[in-house]
């Protein structure tokens, strides 16, 4: 492309993207929603890295390192080589100053493309624990196995999408459908993932709720031709703030190297190129001093979405994948020389890179080069597979195992995640040894194997035996999978039990005579639900679930069999919620009625569910372990089981035309997505946000309340940081930046160099986003530090409840801790709101008191007029009592208190 095509494509793009009527104007309150056609306001310029003290050490080594980079250099750091140019998702460019290529590989669950790996359970599961020590655990040994194969940045953790459909494809990477449980989550992900030296990536920012029109390439493939842009999730700052950037918030507080921005738009403006959600939010008000990088190309334009705050292009192509056309690369080269890129925004950008490297120590010379490849499983492969054989062969795979015991933390997150849903006439735990049944018989697809094996289908898009993972990128390969069947077939040798299944979900005849075969046998129904990323599909299904049933006729199976066997235990394996009221009609099949009016659910013969949510690896021996009452099941729903999609109300469905050239989804339900909805709305479900039973029961009595500080309605002034190190770096003669003599060039391959390196000044006036500007824009009265302002984590009130375990076994209580607001301040809120949860163990007759911090901004609310958190006042200017509810869910039983509020 010529310069002035660049320039001409960058000016439609820019245009298209960013060139609609710019201010925002802000919903009030919670309800208060998005209107088609809001816009994001310009923020501008993109504020620095460097500027709190916690990193003042590393930016100052960055400086250093950086200072010695020649323009090419700088370049090729903020470049991906291209897709499949190097044995990772993503891999920068070279330099010569010390600084390496980084390797950037997915993903969330496990290292993906990699063997050897362990694959711990997905996000939604490891939620369904409500353990914080397991959600440190697991991300610690993810990240000791990232760093073992080499890994730099690993793709991980996905706090986004939060679940504002419970259909959402990619909801199961992440951790349910509260801001609050996804951020203690994602913050403890990305401090286990960087403690073992590896820079973690919380991802998609922001608001990338469902997989449909993410993608332009998808969209277009589907057979949208008249669309030119994807998704715009139009979203109103407050829900933005409570809802969405709320789990960011933790993950930035904790110190997090890189963010990934998602593929959709934000309010009509590109989630890479929208300077109001990465300069100004993200950058700003968060205090972020990482790296921001390109959802694979998820990046728009070159200049726009540079000036916007991105800081990294990956995987480094253009427009198309594999293109070797790269929007950065030799543009951004040529950008920098004809003075529309700043300097100092791309010596910003790279230093946020390189001190991220050093923060999170990766300087160390025993940190592995990657030792993998992606591609292939031969030792030695194509070095640049993209590139073509020509490009060369090298040594690659070195089959590094890095999975040292973390089967014990997979497999104790797999069992302490499962969810007991129903147990009724002592169905579970199972009895073993001479007490053990006579006779098991196992049901469903789901308890086997895929005949294909585990890893049978790219990315696991095929549901095909048990489902231990959904599909996409945030899937990994399994060094192995126990399946249900394996581990429960084993455990019965050893009680000689005995044990007959059938696999084939629709094979009636042969199912129900199963089932009817035996009198006093256990039925095991395995049941599952799946989904995943939209660049592929399984069985049709394109990413989002196209509904909540469960799949292969799963409520069929369940029927029939509990028609036959008075002891049905279901179990299911899913990516979220699902449809348990399905009933059946009345039918005559064999000369008997088969089955009754009720929703299986509430069928007499189901006599307990498990919601064993995507197990991975360990799935059998896990479930092994709550069946049989190894361990007495501790899992909580991390999101709501509605009793239909339409009580989710209007953010559940998926939208599925575009209905215009741009797909325009408002988020107008404001704060009420799951628990808030069904709570405002009064709808019952199935079962609530936060539920699960136990083998044993607890009591919550005795609630504190200590107030530990006097807050003011907002923060107090805005903490000044460090000043950020200045490079003061000069433009180098164009001259400089041609191909060096004797180089020689791989197809499609990323290079930071010029064919032509006559550069023309970028013409007058240049086509930047309305609103750019140099001059430094208004700090946010909500930043100052690390995931906000500081004072928005003082703690204010201190709350302790006592559990009593009251049954006769040892088990897990989960207390989690909800605040209602004060009604008399005329600002709309939720019912409930989650701010505290723990996990406590407690033996029969045990009381355990357990202690919850409630800082300012759980109390606060985000107060769109005047931009920043605020505790609501009533008309006396008091802050008033906040109800706070200890339980067993989020309308369980439990003990509540209210707060007596001490105010400056
Ligand atoms: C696209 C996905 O959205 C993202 O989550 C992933 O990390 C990249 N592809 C790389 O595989």
């Amino acid at each position: 492309m010529t310069m002035t095509a660049v320039i001409a494509a960058l000016a439609l793009i820019i245009g298209l993207v960013l060139g609609l009527p710019q201010g925002n104007s802000g919903g009030n309150g919670g309800s208060a929603g998005a209107s088609e056609g809001r816009t994001s306001p310009p923020w501008y310029p993109s504020p620095k890295g460097g500027t709190v003290d916690q990193w003042a050490e590393s930016y100052g080594k960055a400086a250093s390192l950086v200072r010695k980079m020649s323009l090419a250099e700088k370049v090729n750091v903020t470049t991906g080589t291209g897709w499949s140019m190097g044995p990772c998702v993503g891999n920068t460019g070279t330099t010569n100053v010390g600084f390496p290529s980084l390797c950037l590989q997915d993903g969330p669950l496990g290292v993906r493309f990699a063997d050897s790996i362990t694959v711990f359970p997905a996000g939604i599961t490891t939620a369904a624990t409500w353990s914080r020590k397991l959600m440190y655990d697991r991300a610690r040994a993810l990240g000791k196995e990232a760093r073992g194969k080499g890994v730099n940045v690993l793709l991980g953790p996905c706090v986004g999408p939060i679940g504002r459909s419970p259909l959402g494809g990619r909801n199961w990477e992440g951790f349910g459908s509260d801001p609050y449980l996804q951020g203690i989550a994602g913050g403890l992900s990305v401090q286990g993932i960087q403690d073992e030296g590896v820079i973690a990536t919380a991802k998609h920012f922001v608001a990338n709720e469902q997989e449909k029109f993410r993608q332009l390439s998808e969209i277009l493939s589907q057979g949208f031709k008249d669309v030119i842009a994807p998704l715009s999730s139009n979203i109103g700052d407050r829900a933005l703030r409570e809802l969405y950037i709320w789990p960011f918030m933790d993950t930035v507080r904790m110190g997090l190297g890189s963010v990934m921005c998602g593929y959709n738009q934000i309010n009509n403006s590109n989630a890479c190129q929208n300077s109001y959600i990465l300069n100004g939010i993200l950058k700003d008000e968060l205090g972020f001093q990482g790296f921001v990088m390109s959802d694979w190309l998820g990046q728009r334009s070159g200049v726009a979405s540079v000036l916007s705050g991105m800081d990294m292009t990956m995987p480094g192509d253009g427009l198309l994948w594999a293109d070797g056309n790269s929007l950065l690369g030799p543009q951004l080269t040529r950008a920098v020389l004809n003075g529309s890129v700043p300097i100092d925004r791309l010596d910003d950008m790279v230093l946020r890179i390189v001190a991220s490297w050093y923060q999170i120590g990766q300087d160390d010379a025993s940190y592995p080069r990657p030792n993998f490849s992606s591609w292939f499983r031969t030792s030695v492969g194509p070095t640049y597979v993209g590139a073509g054989p020509s490009a060369g062969h090298s040594l690659q795979n070195l089959y590094a195992d890095v999975r040292d015991d973390h089967h014990e933390v997979a497999r104790a997150i797999a069992a302490e995640s499962i969810t007991l849903l129903k147990n009724i006439n002592g169905a579970l735990p199972l009895k073993s040894g001479k007490e053990a049944k006579k006779s098991i018989m196992i049901f469903g697809s789901d308890a086997g194997p895929n005949l294909l094996g585990p890893n049978g289908c790219p990315d696991r898009s095929c549901n095909n035996g048990t489902l231990g993972q959904g599909w996409g990128s945030g899937s990994a390969e399994y060094a192995y999978l126990v399946t249900p069947l394996e581990a429960i077939q084993a455990k019965a040798l050893a009680d000689r039990t005995m044990v007959e299944y059938v696999l084939d979900d629709y094979h009636y005849g042969r199912i129900n005579f199963t089932a009817e075969k035996t009198p006093n046998a256990t039925c095991l129904v395995f049941v599952n639900s799946d989904s995943g990323e939209g660049y592929t599909s399984a069985e049709g299904v394109l990413g989002d679930r196209v509904d909540l049933k469960l799949w292969h006729g799963g409520d069929k199976l369940i029927l029939s069999v509990a028609e036959r066997c008075s002891n049905t235990i279901v179990i299911i394996h899913s990516v979220g919620p699902v449809d348990m009221e399905v009933r059946s009609l009345n039918c005559l099949l064999f000369g008997r009625l088969l089955m009754g009016d009720k929703a299986w659910i509430e069928h007499k013969n189901v006599t307990a569910v498990l919601m064993a949510h995507l197990p991975g690896q360990e799935s059998g021996t896990a479930l092994l372990d709550v069946l049989y009452g190894i361990t007495n099941p501790s899992g909580r729903l991390p999101y709501t089981i509605g009793k239909s999609l339409a009580d989710y109300g209007p953010a559940a469905p998926i939208m599925m035309q575009p209905g215009g050239s741009v797909p325009q989804q408002d988020f107008s339900e404001g704060l009420y997505i799951d628990y808030r909805h069904f709570d405002r709305e009064r709808i019952a479900p199935r079962f609530e946000f936060g539920f699960g039973l136990s083998y044993t029961t607890f009591e919550f009595s005795n609630m504190r309340i200590t107030q530990t500080r006097a807050p003011t309605e907002f923060p107090p002034a805005r903490p000044v940081g460090v000043p950020a190190p200045e490079l003061n770096s000069t433009i180098p003669p164009s001259s400089e930046l041609g191909f060096p003599p004797g180089i020689k060039r791989l197809q499609r391959y990323i290079y930071p160099y010029l064919n032509d390196t006559s550069i023309t000044k970028s013409p007058e006036p240049y086509p930047y986003p309305s609103g750019y500007s140099t001059t430094p824009h208004e700090p946010s009265p909500a930043g100052g530090a690390q995931g906000g302002h500081p004072a928005l984590f003082d703690v204010i009130f201190h709350v302790t409840v006592s559990v009593k375990n009251t049954g006769s076994v040892p088990g897990k209580a989960v207390p989690q801790l909800y605040i209602s607001y004060p009604n008399s301040t005329g600002v709309d809120f939720p019912v409930r709101s989650l701010r505290g949860f723990e996990k406590v163990g407690a033996g029969p007759g045990e009381t355990v008191d357990v202690g919850f911090d409630i800082t300012r901004r759980d109390i606060s609310y985000w107060d769109e007029k005047r931009g920043n958190w605020r505790i609501p006042l009533d008309k006396e200017g008091n802050i008033g009592s906040y109800e706070i509810f200890v339980g067993d869910s989020s309308r369980g039983e439990g003990v509540t208190g209210r707060t007596e509020v001490v105010q400056v």
